[in-house]
């Protein structure tokens, strides 16, 4: 089958499609046919080993898992003789954040992963990029256990992680300030952000509301910035380390001072989670904001793109269309 393969660390041209052996389904697992898959902040930071980090979790020297793409959406092709909850035929999506190998045209996942048969109301390029930031999003928004009525203020909002993060903290009941570029406005309206904030015209620290949560989905801020915009107690979330990569020693330190406080979570996903989206990608409470399409032997140019860091929403592989 073909894969987009990188053997070694380094930029977007580090990525060749080859030929590699076509996996098999386990006794517990199921060989998807992917359709769709995405490019995203993982993938970049994994392939190019940045931080540094990542390189204790892929690999010192040279990269563990060869084959990345942690989003997928396809066709149930086979499955192993102790499967009951998937047939062959079903339309599925997921994520793979530990084997990765969606950037392929097929992928094998344990039945109990995470994954779930497709939305019907969804193509295959909007299912496959519905897991992935949004898991992000909801592992902060579960850590700071945001409630009805709470005031948040999400910066980066035209990310993969804050656009999702505002259409899951407005189905939560959160009122919700998003920090955006001038262009993107009518857009962050559109999620169901309840005010927007312009950062070219604006400095959202400098603010005179207050929040009970700040989410920075695009690690431009730090708590030391944001801190006065906090109510008592408040909590300032970050999927991004920090400019000193400070967020997780503050998630460790600033409960111990019981006053504004940092999380820092580790982000879990399951199936119970890829079932939590499909019920809001049916009921319209959720949809995640697509950008570029490229085909999977144009996946250097999709790399290149999201390393602008521009990227509006996600960027999403076209790795077999569906004939029918
Ligand atoms: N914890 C993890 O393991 C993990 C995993 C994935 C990602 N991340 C991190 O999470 C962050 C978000 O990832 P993502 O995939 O959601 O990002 P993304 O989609 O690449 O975010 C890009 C968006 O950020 C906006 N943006 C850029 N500069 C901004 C600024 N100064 N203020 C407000 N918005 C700005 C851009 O919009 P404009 O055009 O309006 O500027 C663009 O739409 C990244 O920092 C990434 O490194 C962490």
């Amino acid at each position: 089958m073909k894969a987009a393969v990188h053997t070694r660390y380094g930029p977007p041209d580090v990525v060749r499609i080859s030929e590699v052996d076509k996996p098999t389904a386990k006794d517990n697992e199921v060989l998807v046919k992917v359709h769709a898959t995405t490019v995203n902040r993982t993938d970049s930071g994994l392939r190019a080993a940045k931080p540094f980090i990542n390189r204790f979790f892929t690999g010192p020297i040279r990269p563990r898992v060869t084959v990345l793409g942690n989003e997928f959406a396809g066709d149930v092709e086979a499955v192993g003789s102790g499967v009951t909850t998937f047939e062959v035929g079903d339309r599925v999506f997921g994520y793979n954040g530990t084997r990765f190998g969606a950037h392929a045209e097929y992928l094998a996942i344990a039945e109990d992963g995470s994954l779930a048969t497709m939305p019907t109301n969804l193509t295959y390029e909007e299912a496959a990029a519905s897991t992935e930031g949004s898991h992000y999003a909801l592992s902060l928004i579960r850590k700071a256990k945001v409630r009805s009525g709470q005031d948040v203020l999400v910066n980066g909002a035209t990310g993969a992680i804050g656009s999702a993060a505002v259409q899951l903290l407005k189905h939560l009941g959160a009122n919700v300030t998003a920090v955006c570029d001038t262009k993107h406005v009518e857009l962050v309206k559109g999620l169901g952000a309840d005010r927007v904030i312009d950062y070219t015209a604006e400095d959202f620290t400098k603010d005179t509301q207050t929040y009970d949560v700040v989410l920075d989905a695009v690690g431009k801020s730090s708590f030391g910035r944001t801190k006065r915009l906090l109510k008592p107690g408040g909590i300032y979330l970050s999927s991004d380390l920090g400019p000193l990569s400070q967020n997780p020693i503050l998630a460790l330190v600033t409960p111990l001072l019981r006053g504004k406080k940092v999380m820092f979570p580790i982000p879990r996903d399951n199936q119970e989670m890829v079932r939590y989206f499909k019920g809001l990608l049916e009921s319209g409470a959720f949809r995640p904001l697509i950008d570029r399409r490229y085909r999977l032997d144009e996946i250097v140019e999709a790399y290149t793109y999201v390393e602008t860091g521009q990227k509006t929403g996600n960027v999403v592989i076209s790795v077999a269309p569906p004939t029918s």
